[in-house]
């Protein structure tokens, strides 16, 4: 089994970007965190992590990488609130994906609130900082293992 983390746009500059919102850590640093605990706990189980600024390869990586083997985590950025097109695409996908949010979206803007991809999702994780990436993919690995 393949987890997939699938980072939208903007979120390339995490550990500079609005720190006071979304924290110090860069997600080049998270990846290999994230790596050494799904080892820990759940050995044999490969990460692979994507971040794009550009809808449509994102859209085009969940369409390359759906079926059996794979499970997604993705983290779409602005993209949630407002791309019809990863919409459609997360609609189309046969593998489990659980929708993550480092930031408490429901807590802030109002526009922040909508989410287009959740129907499509299994879940929805939002507030909790990198915990809620653990949680999703012990929520992922847990439906196919
Ligand atoms: C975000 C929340 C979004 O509203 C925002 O546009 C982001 C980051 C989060 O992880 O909290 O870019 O997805």
């Amino acid at each position: 089994m393949v987890v997939h983390i699938v980072h939208g746009i903007n979120l390339g500059q995490l550990g500079t970007r609005q720190p006071e919102i979304y924290g110090n850590l860069r997600l080049e640093d998270q990846i290999p965190i994230l790596q050494t605990w799904l080892d820990a706990h759940f050995g044999g189980t490969e990460l692979r992590s994507f971040q794009s600024d550009d809808e449509g390869a994102l859209c085009a990586y969940l369409a390359q990488y759906d079926g059996s083997e794979s499970v997604f985590l993705i983290n779409p950025g602005a993209f949630t609130h407002s791309s019809i097109a990863l919409r459609d695409a997360v609609a189309t996908l046969t593998s489990p994906i659980i929708e993550v949010h480092l930031s408490h979206t429901y807590a802030r803007e109002s526009f922040r609130r909508a989410s287009l991809l959740a129907p499509y999702t299994r879940g929805t994780i939002s507030g909790l900082g990198w915990m809620g990436y653990r949680l999703a993919i012990e929520g992922l690995v847990g439906e196919v293992g």
